[in-house]
């Protein structure tokens, strides 16, 4: 009798089990989830937290705010493909340059390496040699210039230990990132508990429920002056199996399964021809991250002809030999760079991006005339390490943009007349990029 009324017992704490392992699993997703979102979060996050390191770098350093900060920007436009402060990049980490050699000898150094070396200065030769004769480019800089540069390095390298990249041989940029990542995460790791002690407290709550209405039951039936309909009563037992027959039941899965169904072909029918997120691997394991990123690498560098012609190119391998002729000759994957030029046949990249033949896109167009930084159309593509397209690249993509960004009329005469008229007509509406004609059909379609 005892073991017959504590099977649905049993049964209700399979039921929270199951439910409690489908939560369970679903929030293992989340977190799974998380750094691809973060992915696509990191991009402003990043650079939020790299400049407060920078601009922290004075209070550590004690110098002059202004001088460091004119450093900061001189070193990454000029020594950062070839120097870091911690790490030996091309040349040697810059890391207690000023306490190894006096500023009178750093400022011609900077300014002309090669007449230091050929005019036999000891150290000059010495470090020349160390470094496999390779030259150091000369640099047509101030002294003031490169004052700031030397003061920013000191800034960096008298961080706080601790702090990202001080002695770790991180680079900066990895803590921030990693930091970053950290907080975004820790917010969905946070929700998740916040879900489990939830559920956790609902179990806990329906079990004393079932344990005191069990006592309750108990008791009454310890009482002798029940009549037959409350005997009745208080045997009933759940019926679980009229559930699984009852319609209603049977009617509400069905719907929602036909929902689900008509969800996804619809997602997947939206989906036909679009390919965004989509990030093929490529031949040579290529970074953004850390060439565009870290290494401070000027995306017209590579890309030459995004500011001049309608695309934008692929970098031959020859470009990169322009440093990889010097740099990690021995790593693999470098090595099939070397291998593709012995060839003779270019590599061969997976294309990320691309439009149907129907629509007609210009890169300078937007780029050089429309000044729009590649990254609001490609997405923080100096944090990616395998490039993916950011965008959906729809038609309605490039209309809502061509609807909202005003076009850049100052100081062109050809649009004085234009915008006279739009102003007449529209009051104080901006002039778009659509008030010019830019959603007319046969702007993008041949
Ligand atoms: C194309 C690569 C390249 C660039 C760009 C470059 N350097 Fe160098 N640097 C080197 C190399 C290589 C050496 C090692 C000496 C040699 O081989 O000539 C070196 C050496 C030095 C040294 C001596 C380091 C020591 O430990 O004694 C200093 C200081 C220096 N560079 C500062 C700078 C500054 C400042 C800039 C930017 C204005 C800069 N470099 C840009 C490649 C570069
Ligand atoms: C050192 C050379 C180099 C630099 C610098 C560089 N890129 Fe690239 N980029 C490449 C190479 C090589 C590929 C092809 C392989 C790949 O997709 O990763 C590429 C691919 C791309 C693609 C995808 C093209 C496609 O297949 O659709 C985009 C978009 C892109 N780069 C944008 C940028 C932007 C924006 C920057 C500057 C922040 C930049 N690149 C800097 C070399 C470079
Ligand atoms: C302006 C200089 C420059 C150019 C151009 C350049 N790279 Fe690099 N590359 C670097 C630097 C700096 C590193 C980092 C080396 C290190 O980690 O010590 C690097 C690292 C790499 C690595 C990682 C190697 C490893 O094993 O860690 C690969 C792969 C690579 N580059 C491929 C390319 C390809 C492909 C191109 C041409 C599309 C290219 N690079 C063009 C400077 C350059
Ligand atoms: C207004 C949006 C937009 C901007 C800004 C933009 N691109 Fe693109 N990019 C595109 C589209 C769209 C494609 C696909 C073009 C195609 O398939 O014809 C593309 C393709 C590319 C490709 C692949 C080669 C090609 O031309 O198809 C590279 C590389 C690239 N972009 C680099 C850049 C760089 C570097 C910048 C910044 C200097 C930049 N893009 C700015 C939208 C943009
Ligand atoms: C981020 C905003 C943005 C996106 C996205 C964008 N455009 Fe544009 N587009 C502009 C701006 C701004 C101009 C005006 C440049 C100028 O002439 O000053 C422009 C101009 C044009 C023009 C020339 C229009 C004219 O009146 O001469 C064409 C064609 C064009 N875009 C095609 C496209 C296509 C195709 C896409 C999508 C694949 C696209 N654009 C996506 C901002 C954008
Ligand atoms: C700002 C640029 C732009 C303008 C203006 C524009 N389109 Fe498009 N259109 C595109 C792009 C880009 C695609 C390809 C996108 C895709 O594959 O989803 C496209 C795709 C299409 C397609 C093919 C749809 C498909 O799914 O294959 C048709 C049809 C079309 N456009 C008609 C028009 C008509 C009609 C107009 C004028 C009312 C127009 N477009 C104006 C950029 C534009």
């Amino acid at each position: 009798m005892n073991s017959i009324r504590l099977r649905p017992l049993s049964r209700l704490f399979l039921a929270l089990f199951l439910t409690f392992a489908a939560v369970g699993n679903t929030s293992a997703q989340d977190v799974g989830a998380a750094p691809a979102v973060s992915k696509e979060g990191v991009a402003p996050g990043a650079t939020a937290a790299a400049t407060p390191a920078t601009a922290a770098a004075p209070a550590a350093g004690g110098g002059d705010a202004a001088a460091i900060a004119a450093g900061d920007a001189l070193f990454k436009g000029n020594c950062a493909q070839c120097h870091a402060i911690n790490d030996v990049v091309v040349g040697p980490a810059l890391k207690g340059i000023t306490k190894r050699r006096p500023v009178s000898w750093l400022i011609p150094w900077i300014k002309n390496s090669s007449k230091m070396v050929a005019s036999g200065d000891e150290y000059a030769v010495k470090i020349y040699n160390q470094y496999q004769k390779q030259q150091m480019p000369s640099f047509q800089l101030s002294d003031t210039e490169i004052t700031s540069i030397l003061a920013y390095v000191t800034a960096e390298e008298s961080k706080p230990a601790g702090a990202p990249g001080a002695d770790t041989g991180i680079k900066p940029t990895d803590g921030a990132n990693a930091a970053v990542d950290g907080t975004a995460g820790g917010d969905a790791k946070y929700m998740d508990i916040l879900l489990i002690v939830l559920v956790v407290v609902l179990i806990v709550l329906v079990v004393t429920l079932v344990i005191i209405a069990n006592i309750m039951k108990d008791v009454l039936r310890g009482r002798k002056d029940l009549d037959g309909r409350d005997v009745e009563v208080l045997e009933t037992r759940t019926d679980w199996t009229r559930l699984y027959k009852s319609p209603v039941l049977r009617g509400i899965a069905g719907v929602v399964f036909v929902l689900a169904v008509l969800y996804t072909s619809v997602q997947g029918a939206m989906g036909v021809g679009l390919q965004q997120g989509y990030q093929p691997t490529q031949p040579i394991a290529f970074s953004h991250k850390l060439h565009a990123g870290e290494n401070q690498i000027n995306c017209a560098y590579c890309h030459t002809s995004v500011y001049k012609s309608k695309s934008a190119n692929i970098p031959s391998a020859n470009i990169c030999m322009n440093c990889h002729s010097q740099i990690k000759t021995e790593s693999p994957e470098i090595k099939k760079i070397y291998r593709a030029i012995e060839r003779k046949q270019p590599i061969q990249w997976v294309r990320v991006h691309n439009l149907p033949d129907l629509a007609y896109f210009n890169h300078s167009q937007h780029t050089q005339v429309g000044g729009i930084e590649c990254q609001t159309c490609h997405g923080p593509i100096q944090n990616m390490e395998v490039v993916y397209q950011y965008s959906p690249l729809t038609m309605g993509w490039c209309i809502n943009c061509h609807r909202e960004t005003p076009l850049n009329t100052k100081g062109n005469g050809y649009y004085n007349n234009l915008v006279k008229l739009h102003d007449s007509a529209n009051g104080a509406a901006p002039f778009t990029v659509s008030s010019n004609g830019g959603t007319e059909c046969s702007k993008c379609h041949y």
